[in-house]
């Protein structure tokens, strides 16, 4: 039963995506807003450049406005604040991303943390990071959300579960944890620092690997029936192509493995579908409206 194995990201990200549609058009039809989404891009990374045109169009998609700022990798710090201090000023923009890496000259903790908390559908801010943390009510990172999603589709709790991070940063390993905890897994992270973290992956009953290091995971890291989450979206020249691959090494594990995802087709849609749906959250915060119970979504 080969695709029982593979959870499919595009498909749930796909419906994800129909129902904050609809979402959308109750909100609009009790408030007469539409969500709008501001992203700012800083530079030319290629990635980032991807990345950002995928959120602006799957933005329109579902409905919401979108509003671009495409800033020169020269920019001052101060000009990129006075634009932000616009942004959470402006009763049209609901939610603010900033695209990372910002360029070397820019410190981007401070960038983050002038965003309105409300505002901040990265989950990056200050506030938010602690209020995850502390288990409150907030937006959170989109792709640990998104993998949290499509683990929710699983189990509704992970008592008694052993779960493992690989990889410790405050956009995918850190809030990962977090979400794991919150439901009730045992959690570990991994790093490049750990000793035995071959050993410390065969426990795992569920595997989140969030390293960025091209098919790391191979099959005697993995426990027989876990469930693999691969957050790894690596370019490699691989038999003469360039091919993008996971932190897993889908073809090795997948034997051993009850749940999988793959890349590219995992976890990547998820995350603009999750943008999205802390695009819609935070709508609905800023009105005194309840936010979308996960629970609810499918
Ligand atoms: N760069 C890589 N991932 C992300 C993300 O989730 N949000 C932002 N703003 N930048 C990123």
């Amino acid at each position: 039963m080969v695709e029982n194995k593979i959870i499919d990201g595009k498909e749930i990200a796909s419906k994800l995506r129909e129902r904050i549609r609809d979402l959308g058009k109750e909100f609009k039809d009790q408030t007469s807003i539409t969500p709008g989404l501001a992203v700012v891009l800083v530079g030319e990374n290629p990635a980032s450049k991807v990345y950002v045109k995928n959120k602006i169009k799957q933005t329109e998609e579902v409905g919401f406005n979108s509003y671009e700022y495409k800033l020169d990798e020269s920019v001052k710090e101060t000009d990129l604040l006075n634009l932000i201090s616009e942004l959470n000023l402006s009763s049209k923009v609901n939610g603010i991303l900033v695209q990372l890496p910002l360029p070397k000259h820019i410190n981007s903790e401070k960038i983050l943390d002038s965003i309105l908390p409300e505002k901040d559908v990265d989950g990056f801010h200050a506030t938010n990071v602690g209020k995850l943390w502390g288990g409150r009510d907030t937006l959170v990172p989109c792709t640990p959300l998104g993998c949290s999603i499509m683990l929710n589709k699983l189990f509704d709790d992970l008592s008694g579960k052993n779960a493992v991070v690989i990889g410790r940063s405050d956009i995918v390993g850190k809030p990962m944890a977090s979400l794991l905890l919150q439901k009730n897994a045992t959690v570990t992270i991994v790093h490049s620092r750990t000793k035995d973290i071959e050993k410390i992956c065969k426990a795992a009953d569920i595997l989140i690997a969030a390293v960025g290091v091209p098919e790391m995971v191979k099959k005697s890291w993995v426990k027989k029936d876990a469930i693999v989450i691969d957050v790894g979206i690596n370019r490699i020249e691989k038999d003469g192509k360039n091919k993008l691959v996971g932190d897993v090494d889908y073809v090795d594990v997948f034997d051993v493995v009850s749940k999988i995802t793959p890349v590219p087709g995992g976890v990547g849609p998820m995350t603009i579908a999750c943008l999205l749906l802390n695009t819609l959250n935070a709508s609905l915060s800023q009105k005194s409206l309840p936010g979308i119970k996960l629970s609810s979504l499918f």
